[in-house]
């Protein structure tokens, strides 16, 4: 038997009932290859943040540092400020265990159609920037004669730029060749000139990769034009979080986008989470789509080295979008997150 301590937090919306229904699916496919995942349930969330005044405890960070894994569904709520409920617990995370790499895989699932009329293939990776880029708290608000001004600071360092494009030029490597880097030198002056530099550099070293940098409004656009012909999309932490949404949306639905926050050193715990958020819209209804949590464990217990337990649940994924009956929602179906998942469960039992 190998154990796993996984940290859960379900957090908020949304969260609350995918991440159960993830929780149930994983467990039946680590039990049959002897793998054993002990959940230490977090509650941190806004709840809690109502409660304490902080999104999580002054010793959050360290107790997390103790876990193999940790498994988030979605942080947000409409009653606190999302900059406030983001940075008092994602964003952190991210930044303290250097979980540099946010890979955000997109492809249509076997019976799922994407909203875009002869969509026949479709099958990215996004590699997203995670720690620095234009996410940052430098910056201000300041009151001048003039009226008031705000000012938002991107950080882009060689070091942050060069380890997520290597990551990103090895996955290309090891899928279909060919990258693509989002980027926006044309109207950003600093960042983004650099951005491509460093990309010319590290492509240097990855001569077999066929790669190319598109500005990201016209790349935006690809994604509907020309969805069969990405393969490794790498961009900022901005860009990349805007492209994986579109993707997402292209693939069907945000309701089965998953997301992995790496640190692929390894030295420090890893994140999985969806890239959808705790959709205020049909939170406690009992109607969100499983799936991108699920598709999440499928991440995490691949990264914890189990990748037979990956692949069923993968499986058992592409068994439960081939059915009609099994939509949710979102995908047009009238099926529940519970209906989703005790088939999930199910076709894991049998297989
Ligand atoms: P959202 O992703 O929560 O929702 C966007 C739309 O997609 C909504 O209509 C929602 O109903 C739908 N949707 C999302 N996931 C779904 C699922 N699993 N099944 C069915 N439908 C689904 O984005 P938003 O409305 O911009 O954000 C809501 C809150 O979530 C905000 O507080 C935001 O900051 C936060 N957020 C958190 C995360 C995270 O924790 N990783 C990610 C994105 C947004
Ligand atoms: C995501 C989310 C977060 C991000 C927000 C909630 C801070 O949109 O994980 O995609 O932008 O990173
Ligand atoms: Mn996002």
């Amino acid at each position: 038997m190998i154990g796993h301590r996984i940290a859960a937090i379900p957090g908020d919306g949304i969260g609350r009932e995918v991440l159960p229904a993830a929780q149930r699916v994983l467990d039946a496919a680590a039990s049959r290859y002897d793998v054993r995942l002990s959940w230490e349930e977090l509650p941190w969330s806004c709840a809690w943040y109502a409660e304490h005044g902080a999104m999580m405890p002054a010793d959050g960070i360290d107790r997390l540092r103790e876990t193999d894994a940790i498994f988030v569904g979605a942080i947000g709520h409409p009653r606190v400020p999302d900059h406030v409920s983001l940075w008092g617990l994602l964003i952190p995370i991210r930044r303290a265990f250097d979980q540099y790499v946010n890979l955000r895989p997109a492809r249509l699932l076997p019976g799922l159609a994407s909203p875009l009329r002869d969509c026949g293939r479709f099958d990215v990776a996004i590699v997203r920037e995670n720690t620095e880029g234009e996410y940052s708290d430098v910056g201000g608000r300041f009151a001048t004669p003039a009226g008031d001004v705000a000012v938002q600071e991107s950080i882009f360092t060689r070091r942050g730029c060069e380890r997520v494009l290597r990551y990103a030029f090895a996955l290309a490597r090891s899928r279909g060749g060919r990258l693509i880097s989002a980027t926006k030198s044309n109207g950003i002056m600093h960042t983004m000139p650099f951005w491509d530099e460093v990309t010319a550099e590290v492509a240097a070293e990855h001569p077999d990769v066929e790669w190319r940098r598109m500005h990201v409004d016209a790349l935006a656009a690809r994604f509907i034009t020309d969805p069969e012909d990405l393969d490794v999309v790498v961009g900022s932490n901005l860009f990349g979080d805007i492209l994986s949404d579109l993707a997402a949306a292209v693939s069907g639905s945000l309701g089965v986008a998953p997301s992995a926050n790496l640190d692929p050193t390894r030295e420090n715990p890893s994140m999985f989470e969806p890239v959808h958020g705790s959709a205020p819209d049909i939170a406690g209804r009992g109607v969100a789509n499983p799936i991108a949590q699920v598709w999440c464990g499928a991440m995490m217990l691949e990264h914890l080295g189990h990748p037979e337990a990956a692949a069923d649940v993968l499986a058992a994924i592409e068994t439960v979008t081939a059915d009609p009956v099994l939509r949710t929602r979102d995908l047009g179906g009238k099926a529940t997150t519970k209906d989703v998942t005790s088939a999930l469960v199910d076709v894991l039992a049998k297989a």
